[in-house]
C-alpha cells in the first residue's frame, strides 16, 4: 500500500464540508509536499505530524510523501487535520491496516510529543459525520461537545496512539456517552425580582409571545437591563433542534461552545461601541457575530442611540431575513441570525426628562437629536416602545412581587402554541399578506385604527406591526378574534412613532 485516504472535515461557517486525506508515497528524495489550498497552520501541520509519528516511536517515511486535502478549492485552515494526515501516512506506510479509517472521520491538532489538542467547531462536524453515517474520532477535550449530536458514535482519544490502537483493535477506545449535563434546563434570573413596572413586564409578555422586538425607554437604574435579561427566562424552553444551532454557531465562534451555554436561550448584550463586524461577524475566515450569537435568543442593545448608526444599519438585513451573509474577498459564509431584538435608551441626553424630580433641563431641541440618532427605519421594525418610570424607593425595598417567570412562561408557550398552529410561525414573522388574513379587525376597529395612525403618523411598517401585535395580545387573552380593547393596547405601544410636540 502507497495510498491512503482518511476522511475528515472542514469549517465553512457553520458548515463542516468533507474533506478527504489523501496521501501517497513514492520513490524518490525524502521529501513532503502538501496541495489542495491549505493555509499557513495546515502548512506546518507536516512538521507537527513529523514529530508526532517519531515521538509516537512509528517511522516517518523516508520518501516522497504527497499529502492532498480534496477539494481542492475549499480553503482549510487550523490544525484540524493534524489526526487525519497522520492516519493516512500511518496506512500508507503500512503501520497500521488501512480499511478501519472508512468507518471513521477524524479531526484534531497533534502536539509534537503525539497528543491530541481541542479544536474549534467540532459540533457542526459531528452534525455532519452523523449525516454522513460514520464515527467520529477526535480529541477527548472536544468528545462531550460532538457527543451532542446524539446518535453519532464518537471517540474522544488523548494520544495519536490511543487511536492507532483503537483502529487496530488492541485497545478500544470509549464511545462517549450522550453529556449528562444536556438534559438540564439552566437556571435564569426570575421576573419576579423585578420590583413594579407592571407595565414593563406586561410588554415583555407580549414580546416574549409573539416573538416581538421592544425598546424600553427609561431613565437610568429603571429596570431596563433587569427586565431585558429575564426575557429569555419566560420564552419558550429551547428545542433540541434550536440548541443544536445555536450551539452550532457558539463552537465556531472565537469563544467556543461552553457545555453551561446548552440549551440556555442566548442572551447577547454587546456594547455600543462594538463595531460592525463584532455586531454582524467578519474576518478572513468569517466568524459569527453578535446577532448570530444570538440566533434563537435575544440581541440587546443597551443605550440605543449611542450605537454607530451605520453599524445598526446592518441590522436589518438579519432582522428581516433571520439570516447574514459576510462577504470577504476570498470566501463567503452564511450564518443563521433569526433574534429577537431588545433596546434601550434614556429618554433624553441626561436621562431624567418627565422624572417628577424635575431635575432633568434638556431642551426640547436636545431630546429631538438625541431620539433621532436612531432612525426611522429602525425605530419602525420595533413592534413594542415601553416606557419604564423610575420605581420608587418603597417598592424598590419591598417584597419581591408580580408573577414568576415560570408562570409567564405558561401563557407564553399556550399564545405561541396557537400561533404556530394558525400560521406556522410566531406573529412578529408574518408576511404582510398573511397579517391581512390572519390580523382583521372589526368594522370600528379599522376606523379606530386609521385614525390612531393619522394621529401617530405611523407608516405602513408599523401599521402591519400594530396589528400583530394585537394579534398577539389576543392569543394571549385565548381570543378567536382581534378586540378593541386588543387593539387600543397595540397602538398603546407606538410611543416613539409620535411626533414630538412642536413639529
Ligand atoms: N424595578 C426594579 N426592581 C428591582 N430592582 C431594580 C429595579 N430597577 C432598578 N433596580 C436596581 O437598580 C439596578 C440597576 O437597574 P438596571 O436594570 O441596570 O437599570 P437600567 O438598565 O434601567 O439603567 C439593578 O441592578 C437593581 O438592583
Ligand atoms: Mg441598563
Amino acid at each position: 500500500m502507497t495510498l491512503a485516504v482518511a476522511h475528515s472535515r472542514a469549517g465553512e461557517g457553520v458548515h463542516a464540508p468533507a474533506v478527504t486525506v489523501e496521501v501517497h508515497l513514492a520513490n524518490g528524495l525524502p521529501a513532503t509536499t502538501l496541495v489542495g489550498l491549505p493555509e499557513t497552520a495546515v502548512r506546518e501541520s507536516r512538521e507537527r505530524v513529523r514529530g508526532a509519528l517519531v515521538n509516537s516511536a512509528f517511522a516517518f517515511p523516508a520518501r516522497r510523501i504527497t499529502i492532498n486535502l480534496a477539494p481542492a478549492d475549499l480553503p482549510k485552515e487550523g490544525g484540524r487535520f493534524d489526526l487525519a494526515i497522520a492516519l493516512a501516512i500511518l496506512a500508507a506506510s503500512g503501520q497500521i491496516p488501512a480499511a478501519p479509517l472508512g468507518a471513521c472521520e477524524f479531526l484534531g491538532e497533534l502536539a509534537l510529543t503525539g497528543e491530541l489538542r481541542a479544536v474549534r467547531g467540532v459540533l457542526p462536524a459531528a452534525l455532519a459525520a452523523r449525516e454522513a453515517g460514520r464515527a467520529l474520532v477526535l480529541p477527548q477535550a472536544n468528545a462531550a461537545e460532538a457527543a451532542l449530536a446524539s446518535g453519532l458514535e464518537v471517540f474522544g482519544a488523548r494520544h495519536l496512539l490511543d487511536v492507532c490502537a483503537h483502529l487496530t483493535g488492541t485497545r478500544a477506545l470509549q464511545a462517549q456517552p450522550y453529556p449528562e449535563w444536556a438534559g438540564r434546563e439552566p437556571p435564569v434570573p426570575d421576573l419576579t425580582e423585578v420590583r413594579g413596572q407592571y407595565h414593563a413586564k406586561r410588554a415583555l409578555e407580549i414580546a416574549a409571545a409573539g416573538a416581538h422586538s421592544l425598546l424600553f425607554l427609561g431613565p437610568p437604574g429603571s429596570g431596563k437591563s433587569m427586565l431585558s435579561a429575564r426575557l429569555p427566562g419566560i420564552l419558550p424552553p429551547m428545542e433540541e433542534d434550536e440548541a443544536l444551532e445555536a450551539a452550532a454557531i457558539a463552537s465556531v465562534s472565537r469563544q467556543g461552545f461552553t457545555p453551561a451555554a446548552w440549551r440556555r436561550r442566548p442572551f447577547r448584550a454587546p456594547h455600543h461601541t462594538a463595531s460592525g463586524v463584532a455586531l454582524v461577524g467578519g474576518g478572513s475566515n468569517p466568524r459569527p457575530g453578535e446577532v448570530s450569537l444570538a440566533h434563537h435568543g435575544v440581541l440587546f442593545l443597551d443605550e440605543l442611540p449611542e450605537f454607530d448608526r451605520r453599524a445598526l444599519e446592518v441590522l436589518r438585513e438579519p432582522l428581516e431575513s433571520g439570516s447574514i451573509t459576510i462577504s470577504r474577498a476570498a470566501r463567503q459564509a452564511d450564518f443563521p441570525a433569526r433574534f429577537q431584538l431588545i433596546a434601550a435608551m434614556n429618554p433624553c441626553p441626561c436621562g431624567y426628562l418627565g422624572d417628577p424630580s424635575g431635575r432633568c433641563r434638556c431642551t426640547a431641541e436636545q431630546v429631538e437629536r438625541y431620539r433621532a440618532r436612531v432612525s426611522g427605519p429602525l425605530l419602525d421594525r420595533i413592534d413594542l416602545h415601553v416606557e419604564t418610570p423610575r420605581v420608587r424607593r418603597e417598592q424598590l425595598l419591598g417584597k419581591p412581587d408580580g408573577e414568576p417567570s415560570a408562570v409567564i412562561r405558561r401563557r407564553v408557550v399556550r399564545a405561541r402554541e396557537r400561533q404556530i398552529a394558525r400560521a406556522g410561525v410566531p406573529n412578529a414573522a408574518l408576511s404582510n399578506p398573511e397579517v391581512d388574513r390572519w390580523c382583521a379587525l372589526q368594522p370600528g376597529d379599522r376606523e379606530l385604527l386609521a385614525n390612531a395612525i393619522e394621529h401617530l403618523g405611523l407608516s405602513a411598517r408599523a401599521y402591519h406591526r400594530v396589528l400583530k401585535v394585537a394579534r398577539t395580545i389576543a392569543d394571549l387573552a385565548g381570543d378567536a378574534d382581534i378586540r378593541t380593547g386588543h387593539l387600543t393596547e397595540a397602538i398603546g405601544y407606538r410611543r416613539l412613532d409620535r411626533r414630538p410636540a412642536g413639529r
